[in-house]
């Protein structure tokens, strides 16, 4: 079955070839780490992260939706450049920017939920509301190593993310049932962005 809703053959892509650049990156970052928890941590959420672009994958094959040439040599060169990168920047900005990528992140597996549902499709909630929760445990394990720092004020004006400052409305203490989680994420970028397409 092809799905007749570019905005979600384009969100499938974005996520499939966003989770190798964020995979990449931790592979850098959890190396640049002394803290073997830590290590240990990021190394978790690297492992998280090529688990959702398997999945992922799963649903192009399914729907017949190829995979973007472009995202692909695209992100690769990003992950590599920010793993890269994480050796060199300090503590702080690795920890920082991974959270700020999760917080947008969380939004695309709800968003991409919801292009689903406007297809009668409902049969991949469960794996989405589990990558969606767990691209939020991802930003707040991130945002914990790091909300107490002294430059975390300064990144926080400049950047808009930080603690009570997330891209999305997900609060894990609270989290909604699955089946009321398709309502996460009204009039964020993801669907803005496909709106019109
Ligand atoms: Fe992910
Ligand atoms: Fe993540």
């Amino acid at each position: 079955m092809k799905l007749d809703h570019p905005a979600l053959v384009k969100l499938l892509q974005k996520a499939y070839s966003g989770e190798k650049a964020a995979a990449f990156a931790y592979i850098g970052h959890a190396r640049s780490l002394r803290d073997p928890a830590a290590k240990v941590a990021v190394r978790q959420i690297e492992a998280d992260e090529w688990k959702h672009r398997e999945n992922v994958l799963g649903l192009m094959r399914r729907y017949d939706v190829p995979v973007s040439r472009w995202l692909e040599v695209k992100l690769h060169i990003i992950g590599r450049v920010i793993s890269a990168s994480c050796h060199v920047i300090g503590r702080f900005m690795p920890f920082f920017f991974a959270g700020k990528l999760e917080s947008g992140n969380v939004c695309e597996y709800f968003v991409m939920m919801r292009h689903f549902h406007s297809l009668g499709i409902r049969e991949h909630d469960a794996m989405l509301y589990e990558m969606g929760m767990k691209e939020k445990e991802h930003e707040v394990y991130f945002l914990g190593q790091i909300k107490a720092s002294r430059l975390m004020p300064i990144f926080q004006r400049i950047f808009s993310w930080g603690p009570g400052n997330a891209a999305n409305d997900v609060d894990l203490e609270n989290r909604q049932p699955m089946e009321d989680s398709a309502g996460y994420c009204k009039g964020d970028k993801e669907e803005r962005d496909g709106k019109g397409k």
